[in-house]
């Protein structure tokens, strides 16, 4: 592990008074990376982990050694497994639960758990505490439930969350950059358009007019429109505006590069998602257009279709900034701090199901430790 980092969760939970919960245990889906490898190792010393079940297109091999050298149980299912093995493991943690008495604090990014729990396991709920979450696709997902019965608390919609979106669109171009780059395409003087212009989107805008690109946004909500033209974006009115671009990056968050948008595309657009699992690109219709296929760099599939034009599909259109190292670790760790204050308050004050931001005020505590210890 990198030991040039400066112990910042350790001091957060000093700060806030993370105590030991021994009649509760962790059920954890996560990315594995270096930054989640010391919130896990940190979290683990409070509330003994169950389970860790990475996120496959995300996570690095040497996390998943450091967790089992520690005796933590790590999964590594493929995306389109991960619902069974959630299933198949919160089977084996609610009968350990009632065997020893336990409660569980589910611990996840992306709302796969939540999800999950309110299908399949209704009887099951008085052994969870609660849950906390990361981002806003857990949030998203939590909100689509009837009636949401235990209590999910998030640093998803937080300021300091705001400013990592900024930073992940950088990622994301970054991401990219190199990956044409290792190809010999240059970014620079080239057409792209950006789906979605919310935290992360309007952070990949910028990114790609700093690499010198004509950046067009397309966003459903006009207001967003606005902003990203008073910000010196073209903007285009229809998402099948899309006719002349050379880079199509979707951040939305949901389905955006739809059937209707790849049938609008000019031949040889590049089709990347900057945002969350496979939500944002029609893949299957993609592949189901396709007269050949075939890997032109790890990670590009070059796709030729029945009429002649020829896409190009990064990262099996899943994020690209998951290809690499993504945002720099200290810039993540303020939400993992934000996390573990999330944990605190759902074992101490046990709130009723709903849910639940972290509070502005107790922003300034992470905020104030990562500016003294930076
Ligand atoms: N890849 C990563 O490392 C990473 C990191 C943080 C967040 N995310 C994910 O990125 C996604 C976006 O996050 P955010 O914080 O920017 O969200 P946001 O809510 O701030 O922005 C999303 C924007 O997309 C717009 N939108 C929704 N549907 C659209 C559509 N079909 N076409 C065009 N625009 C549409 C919305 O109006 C909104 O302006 C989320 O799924 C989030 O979980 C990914």
């Amino acid at each position: 592990m990198n030991t040039f980092h400066p112990p910042f969760l350790k001091e957060v939970a000093r700060r806030v008074g993370l105590k030991k919960y021994p009649h509760v245990k962790q059920f954890v889906v996560q990315h594995l990376y270096e930054d989640t490898l010391r919130l896990l190792l940190l979290l683990h010393d409070y509330v003994s982990i169950s389970v860790v079940i990475s996120i496959s297109y995300s996570g690095n091999e040497e996390v998943i050694v450091a967790l089992r050298k520690k005796g933590i149980r790590v999964l590594t299912p493929g995306f389109h497994e991960i619902d069974q093995v959630i299933v198949n493991e919160l089977t084996h943690c609610f009968k350990a639960c009632e065997a020893e008495q336990q409660k569980l604090l589910i611990h996840e990014v992306g709302g796969y758990t939540i999800r999950l729990l309110h299908e399949k396991f209704e009887a099951y709920l008085h052994h969870v505490i609660g849950a906390v979450e990361v981002t806003k696709q857990g949030v998203w997902e939590a909100r689509k439930l009837t009636t949401l019965k235990i209590p999910q608390l998030n640093c998803a919609e937080t300021k300091l969350k705001e400013i990592e979106g900024n930073m992940v669109g950088e990622s994301v171009v970054a991401s990219l950059d190199q990956i044409l780059r290792a190809i010999g395409y240059a970014m620079v003087g080239r057409k792209a358009c950006v789906f979605g212009y919310g935290w992360v989107g309007s952070g990949v805008a910028g990114a790609l007019r700093a690499r010198g690109m004509a950046v067009s946004v397309f966003d459903t909500d006009v207001i967003k429109l606005v902003e990203a033209s008073v910000n010196g974006f073209q903007v285009l009115k229809s998402a099948k505006e899309v006719t002349d671009c050379n880079i199509l990056i979707g951040a939305s968050g949901h389905r955006s590069i739809t059937r209707e948008v790849i049938d609008s595309l000019a031949s040889r657009c590049f089709l990347v998602s900057g945002s969350s699992k496979d939500k944002e690109i029609e893949v299957a219709y993609l592949t189901s257009l396709a007269t050949n296929t075939k890997k032109i760099h790890p990670h590009i599939q070059h796709y030729t279709l029945k009429d002649n034009r020829e896409l190009l599909l990064v990262n099996e259109g899943y994020p690209v900034n998951f290809t690499g190292s993504s945002v720099p670790d200290e810039i993540v760790e303020f939400l993992f701090a934000e996390l573990i204050i999330l944990v605190k308050i759902l074992l101490e004050e046990t709130p009723a199901p709903g849910i639940y931001p972290l509070a502005p005020e107790l922003e300034k505590i992470p905020a104030a430790v990562w500016l003294e210890m930076r």
